[in-house]
């Protein structure tokens, strides 16, 4: 399998080794500044003997190395700043996906194309149109991260493993995202079993809040750990064809009663990009906030392609 990784920064480096260690296929890691993903790629090439790991890693600044790839991860973007929103990236980003993209469409049409550039349903959408790629085979990653940082945040809370808590958050990848308490089990059991209204409210906050937590304690840029492990695990769900259950950010034609937008929602997940969405029972409450976001994501999606 061949896997490019475009934007060799934090993200785009942590991802480039992950997916290297995981042996999931020959990684090719491209950055616009001369010489930085060559370097990160040498570096990660030395610690091959050290980890124990056969991985082929090759960098380059050269975009065009993008043909032929099997699964394209688009890292390529500005990060937040502190006080920053993710929608603020919105006018650079979109410029840089649109280059990006293009380059993609026309060497590598045949590839899966994960978007993680922020602001991200935006740019998910924003990549679909411009490029015209079935939404089978290009989708964001978002809520898997965010479901992870609920996750954590319950079982630090419960002293429990973070293991044992499966975590459901759906909807936009920013301010509007929707952890579902309803749909969020410890080993199988509700939520409300181990922790009152009120403080499940409380973690819900953090957990929306997460991301700018971590930027304001960086001071510069934002989140890569996690992130990272995020697209990792999407990346080795499409590579070992594991038909995952995984929140992504999908283009939905139907589903949730949303036509023509991108937004977080569980997906089954194989070879072939999305094999299928997976539809909650969600309230009219829930229904009604993720329609909400889905049209502001739609409308900004169609500023920018007018
Ligand atoms: P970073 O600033 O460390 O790296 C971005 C890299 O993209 C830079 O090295 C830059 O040179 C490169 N780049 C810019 N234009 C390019 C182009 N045309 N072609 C190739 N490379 C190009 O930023 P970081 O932390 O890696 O974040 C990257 C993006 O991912 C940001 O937009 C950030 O907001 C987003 N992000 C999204 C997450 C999500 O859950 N969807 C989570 C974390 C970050
Ligand atoms: C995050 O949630 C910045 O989207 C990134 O950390």
């Amino acid at each position: 399998m061949k896997i490019s990784v475009i934007g060799a920064g934090n993200v785009g480096s942590l991802t480039a080794m992950r997916i290297a260690g995981d042996g999931l296929g020959d990684v090719f890691l491209i950055d616009v500044v001369k010489g930085l993903a060559v370097g990160k790629a040498l570096d990660l090439e030395d610690a091959r003997p050290l980890l124990k790991y056969n991985y082929n890693i090759k960098g380059s600044d050269d975009i065009r190395l993008v043909k032929g790839s099997d699964i394209v991860v688009i890292t390529a973007g500005l990060a937040r700043k502190p006080g920053m929103s993710r929608e603020e990236l919105l006018a650079k980003n979109s410029q840089i996906l649109k280059d990006v993209c293009s380059h993609i469409k026309e060497l590598a049409a045949g590839a899966i194309v994960i978007i993680v550039t922020n602001p991200l349903d935006i740019m998910t959408l924003y990549a679909l149109k411009t490029t015209g790629f079935k939404p089978q085979k290009l989708f964001g990653m978002g809520i898997s991260l965010d479901a992870a940082r609920f996750a954590n945040l319950i079982a630090q809370d419960l002293g429990l493993k973070c293991t044992d808590i499966e975590a459901s958050v759906i909807g936009a990848h920013g301010e509007a995202m929707m952890p579902l308490p309803g749909f969020t089990k410890v080993k199988g059991v509700s939520l409300d079993e181990f922790m009152d209204e009120a403080k499940i409210k409380s973690l819900v906050a953090r957990t929306i809040g997460r991301g700018a937590e971590i930027v304001a304690n960086l001071g510069t840029g934002s989140a890569f750990f996690a992130p990272s492990a995020a697209i990792a695990a999407i990346v080795k769900a499409i590579a070992k064809d594991e038909k995952r259950i995984v929140g992504l950010c999908s283009y939905l034609n139907g589903e949730y009663g949303i036509k023509d937008a991108c937004i977080g929602v569980p997906c089954r997940l194989g070879k072939d990009g999305i094999e299928k969405i997976i539809e909650l029972e969600l309230s009219q409450e829930e229904k009604n906030k993720l329609s909400k976001s889905a049209e502001s994501i739609a409308q900004a999606a169609a500023q920018l392609l007018a």
